[in-house]
């Protein structure tokens, strides 16, 4: 498939476009200054005042877009949203999952740990693969749009494009931890299911999948 593909566009000229080399400096900008900052979870751990704790979170950005399934949204040109899609497979029994071995080996903050712990312990509380019956899904790890942008659907259509995404790659089935209001909104209008909730106070909001 072509990388300079659109998977989507809207009448404002957003256009979405699988997220290749050439964009990822500005990805990873974006997501410093719109998601580190503004997403509920990062907020409740105060991310910013533990710049290793982004570095560390940055580097799973990193090695989730060596999987091929992050998406990129521009304007003009210019990155206004991003969204990175990690690849799960099914761990066999007693066996860590990515996001616990990434916890393990790879941060280096407690911060950065405890951000890992609010995915992992939602995740334990739906076995999503069994659920669905698959053994690989693409998750939609992180999703952050540019202040200026947001409201503008950049953000529903990175989540859509996610599903195109999958489907072509073959992937059965596609997931989320909503965090936000706005995110938890953009499930809702995709008639997404909710698997489960869990009060903001715990960390953390919702889980939600799109088979
Ligand atoms: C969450 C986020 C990605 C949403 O992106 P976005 O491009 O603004 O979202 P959209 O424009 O597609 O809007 C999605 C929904 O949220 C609503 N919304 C978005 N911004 C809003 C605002 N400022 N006030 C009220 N509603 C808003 C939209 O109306 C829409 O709901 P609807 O479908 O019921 O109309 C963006 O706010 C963001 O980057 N936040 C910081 C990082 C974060 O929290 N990421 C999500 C973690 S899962």
């Amino acid at each position: 498939m072509s990388e300079d593909r659109v998977w989507l566009t809207n009448q404002k000229g957003v256009q979405i476009f699988k997220l290749t080399q050439n964009h990822l400096k500005d990805a990873l900008a974006l997501m410093r200054d719109s998601y580190y900052t503004d997403e509920p979870v990062s907020k409740g751990l105060r991310l910013q005042e533990c710049p290793g704790a982004i570095d560390d979170l940055e580097q799973l950005t990193i090695e989730t877009f060596k999987d091929g399934s992050s998406l990129v949204a521009l304007y003009e040109g210019k990155v206004v949203g991003a969204s990175f899609n990690k690849v799960q497979t099914r761990s066999k029994p007693g066996e860590e999952t990515y996001f616990e071995h990434f916890r393990d080996f790879k941060c280096k903050t407690d911060t950065a740990k405890e951000n890992m712990n609010v995915m992992i312990q939602i995740d334990a509380k739906i076995d999503t693969f069994a659920h669905y019956q698959v053994d690989v899904l693409l998750e939609l790890m992180f999703l952050g749009v540019s202040r200026q942008f947001r409201g503008l659907g950049v953000g529903r259509l990175l989540t859509e494009a996610t599903c195109l995404l999958a489907k072509s790659q073959q992937i059965p089935l596609v997931t989320a931890i909503f965090s936000s209001n706005f995110s938890q909104a953009i499930g809702k209008s995709l008639q997404w299911s909710e698997l489960c909730t869990i009060p903001l106070k715990e960390g953390e909001e919702g889980k939600g999948a799109k088979t």
